[in-house]
């Protein structure tokens, strides 16, 4: 049996999942937490808003490393719900933060690009650069980031509270709706069918990313990470041309789906930003392999699955 041991919060979801794996492939044992899809034997039920559930968490399975994935993270359900994402992107983060200092346990904050303006000439953003949101998901997403840098300076433990920024994810999905990359796929069926066409964004430019590397977990001096870490594909492209990717894998035509690049309607109360690319380069001074699944052959591979 492995020594080292690590908890991933929100184990049940989209990342989660994968972290957990790569955990497993690594030899580690490695326990998750989840909420309504946790089953309380392969995933610990945990409401992470709740105090004495995470502690508990926290005192059971001892862990040295905590990767906490659990967020709210659609920008339009965090926006009809702000209380409840405040309470989970940054108090349940805070007392997560200010537990694990305590206890000396390494922790990975995953956050978003959605910290960043996304304005058009801006990216690529550097880690350092200036975060400024443009909706309430990516504002408490950012201030999660802080709570945890803040708990680990107050406890004297700077190094071992990491935040670890990820683009728009795509992978194996319980149901498409899973991933914002995943749900165009039945976008691209829909269009074959619907008699009107389905205006597709091909404004705002994504990245879409699969595969995070946990390797720096292996560090032996983490006193030298830096503390804000980026991971992201260098594949840019915009939701339409994601359809258009799909058409050609599944030799379906897109005739249906119309590109829409008008951007952000002015009025909506969620905006989104139009480039975020981070950039990779404190994980490569690292030494940290930043390469990426191909995004073609990852979905060849999958829909080949699929028709097994
Ligand atoms: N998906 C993306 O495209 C994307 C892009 C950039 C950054 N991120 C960041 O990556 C992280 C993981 O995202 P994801 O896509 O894997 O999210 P996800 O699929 O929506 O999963 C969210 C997880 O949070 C758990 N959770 C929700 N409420 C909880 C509560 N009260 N207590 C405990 N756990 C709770 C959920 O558990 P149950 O489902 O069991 O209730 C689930 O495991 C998030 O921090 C997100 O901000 C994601």
């Amino acid at each position: 049996m492995s020594s080292k041991t690590a908890l991933v919060t929100g184990a049940t979801g989209l990342l989660g999942r994968q972290v957990v794996r790569a955990f497993e492939r690594g030899k580690w044992n490695v326990k998750g937490t989840g909420y309504s899809r946790a089953d309380g034997v392969s995933v610990l039920k945990v409401d992470l808003v709740n105090a004495e559930q995470l502690t508990a968490a926290l005192d059971d399975v001892k862990p040295q490393v905590v990767v906490h994935c659990a967020a709210n993270r659609f920008p339009d359900k965090c926006d009809k719900d702000p209380e409840g994402t405040r309470a989970l992107n940054v108090e349940a983060t805070r007392r997560l933060a200010s537990l694990c200092a305590a206890r000396g346990i390494l922790l990975i904050y995953i956050s978003t690009d959605y910290v960043f303006p996304g304005k058009p000439g801006d990216a690529p953003y550097e880690a350092d650069a200036k975060p400024q949101p443009t909706n309430l998901y990516g504002q408490t997403k950012l201030d999660g980031e802080y709570v945890v840098l803040e708990e680990y300076q107050k406890a004297g433990k700077a190094g071992l509270g990491v935040v670890l920024r990820v683009p728009v994810l795509y992978g194996d999905a319980e149901v498409p709706a899973e991933s914002a990359v995943n749900i165009l796929l039945d976008n691209v069926w829909k269009a074959q069918e619907s008699v009107s066409k389905i205006k597709m964004d091909h404004w705002a430019l994504r990245y879409p990313t699969n595969d995070i590397s946990v390797k720096y977990l292996g560090s032996d001096d983490k006193s030298k990470l830096p503390s804000i870490l980026q991971f992201s594909s260098e594949d840019k492209c915009t939701k339409y041309e994601i359809c258009q990717r799909f058409g050609e894998i599944m030799g379906l035509s897109i005739a249906g789906i119309e590109p829409n690049t008008e951007g952000n309607d002015p009025n909506a109360s969620v905006q989104r930003p139009y480039d975020c690319h981070l950039s990779t380069k404190a994980l490569k001074d690292l030494g940290i392999d930043v390469s990426t699944q191909d995004f073609t052959g990852w979905w060849r591979w999958n829909v080949k699955a699929f028709r097994k």
